[in-house]
């Protein structure tokens, strides 16, 4: 039986092991970490991440060929193939940092599997890294080991949270780097039978190392690219009476454009499109490629300015002063379906908020109250860290925020509400019934473009959606 071990299991290499599991029954898949918390959960019934469908995929393989365990070095020296699938957050110290990657975690899991390895071996990169990492891991591997020889590829993943199983299952295209060699090559087609038992072949696209790698940045950098660059016309929309979203359709009828990432937001969130665009930056910089660097700097700073222009928006509707204002805050994961917080739009804009002294009542139907509070006590560059820091929530931040358990509750005696993530709860609530409760006049700041605005009108309430024309009351 071919053993595979997967290392991390975290949101990439949780799902990504259970579906190899789930696929192929004749593999036996062990996903180890250092985190003993998040190991006892995915043996548990209460899976440290939620996804819509990974509790039944993992429901039907663990226990026969899908294990979790915190024995790294037993289960990487047992296995034939070896899947990364570590944190690579962007640096916080040193050279590089707030840009480069931080390599920490990638290079102890090389370390370990280095000194225990006695058998060859298929190294596979399933975290995202930046260009030429597989030869940097290579080094370490062949200069630590004892006679054993390593093949690395590049396997870099596309799943979205939300979707992940969705997407494992019916990828559009999964991606191979390997060397030109025959060992290399030899390397490639082991990997690619694995997919090949759920995924057609014309899907499966092989490249040189170096190109998969820069396919996995790059693919990142184009979706963010054309979030912001959506986000930038809906200003452009507001000041003009144009309307985002009919400029989105207009746009997705265009074959050359197609229809995904036009949705204008408050601003993307996640994991992925800062870390990995900011990577992409300082690789540019380290060689000596300035205008590409800024180039792609730019798609940040536009979505900082989203945010920022999202939280201005909310101060100067009313009257200029949030300061004691109960503000309700509907969605605090980066997007729907998840319960992941990493880089939410929703942290940006509560500290805005706060620094303006607003009382925000926030409800999330998946975030806990612990992971709110620690986002809102921590600086941007310990969140990229969360795992490892349990920040001190202040005092302060603790009189300014409350978490409730439902969005009645959230609204009750609020001045406005502020919608950051799309949840589809959020756009069947009883909004006459929350116009009651509320004080007068009453503000929606639709962050998402959820909700009918018109039907929010005929209640009453003052409207801001993003990229839409402005209620007369907000006009400047
Ligand atoms: P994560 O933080 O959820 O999980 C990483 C896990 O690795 C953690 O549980 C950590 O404890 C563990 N770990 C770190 N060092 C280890 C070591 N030496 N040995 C054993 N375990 C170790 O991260 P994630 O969101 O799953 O992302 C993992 C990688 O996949 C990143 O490079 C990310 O950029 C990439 N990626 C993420 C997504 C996504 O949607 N989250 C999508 C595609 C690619
Ligand atoms: C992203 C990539 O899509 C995926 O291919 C990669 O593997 C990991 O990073 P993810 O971060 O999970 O996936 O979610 P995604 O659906 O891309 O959304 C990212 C952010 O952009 C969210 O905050 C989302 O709300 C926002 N978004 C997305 C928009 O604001 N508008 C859109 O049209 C689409």
């Amino acid at each position: 039986m071919v053993k595979i071990c997967g290392i991390g299991a975290g949101y990439v290499g949780g799902p990504t092991m259970a579906v190899i599991a789930l696929k192929c029954p004749s593999i036996e898949v062990t996903v180890v970490d250092i985190s003993h918390s998040r190991i006892s959960a995915w043996n548990s019934d209460h899976l440290p991440i939620y996804e819509p469908g990974l509790q039944e995929v993992v429901q039907q393989c663990r226990g026969k060929n899908l294990f979790f365990s915190t024995d790294v070095g037993k289960h990487v020296s047992d296995a034939d193939i070896i899947f990364v699938a570590v944190n690579t957050p962007t640096k916080s110290r040193g050279l590089g940092a707030g840009k480069a990657a931080d390599l920490t975690y990638w290079e102890s899991a090389a370390r370990v599997i280095a000194e225990t390895s006695k058998s060859n071996k298929i190294i596979i990169e399933k975290s995202t890294v930046p260009v030429r990492t597989a030869e940097a891991i290579e080094r370490i591997l062949t200069h630590n080991s004892n006679g054993v020889s390593f093949q690395i590829l590049s396997n870099p993943e596309f799943l979205s949270e939300g979707t992940a199983i969705e997407d494992l299952l019916n990828p559009d295209r999964v991606l191979i780097g390997g060397r030109q060699t025959p060992e290399g090559q030899k390397a490639v087609q082991a990997l690619k039978s694995i997919y090949a038992q759920w995924v057609p072949e014309d899907k499966i696209v092989t490249t040189n190392l170096w190109s998969s790698e820069l396919s996995k940045l790059a693919d990142n950098a184009f979706l963010a690219q054309r979030i912001s660059s959506i986000n930038a016309m809906s200003a452009l929309c507001e000041a003009t009476g144009a309307e985002v979203s009919e400029v989105s359709h207009a746009l997705s009828k265009n074959s050359k454009i197609g229809s995904r990432f036009l949705n204008s937001s408050v601003g993307f969130g996640g994991s992925c499109f800062q870390k990995d665009i900011l990577n992409l930056v300082y690789i540019a910089e380290s060689n000596g490629l300035t205008e590409v660097a800024n180039y792609w700097k730019q798609v940040i700073q536009m979505n900082d300015y989203q945010k920022d222009r999202f939280v201005k928006r909310v101060v100067s509707s009313m009257f200029n002063t949030i300061s004691g204002k109960k503000i309700a805050v509907l969605g605090f994961a980066f997007k729907k379906d998840t319960s992941d917080t990493r880089k939410t739009p929703a942290i940006d804009v509560c500290k805005g908020l706060m620094r303006d002294d607003a009382s925000l009542s926030i409800y999330d139907p998946k975030v806990s109250e612990d992971q709110i509070l620690r986002d809102l006590a921590m600086d941007s560059v310990e969140c990229d860290h969360p795992v490892h820091l349990q920040p001190v929530i202040s005092p302060s931040t603790m009189k300014q925020v409350r978490i409730v358990q439902d969005a009645y509750e959230a609204t009750k005696d609020a001045h406005g509400i502020c919608v950051l993530t799309e949840w589809d709860e959020f756009k069947t609530l009883d909004y006459q019934r929350i116009f009651f409760s509320m004080q007068k006049p009453a503000f929606v700041f639709d962050g998402r473009n959820i909700l009918n605005a018109g039907k929010l009108r005929e209640i009453g309430f003052i409207v801001y959606s993003i990229g839409k024309p402005l209620d007369p009351w907000l006009r400047p």
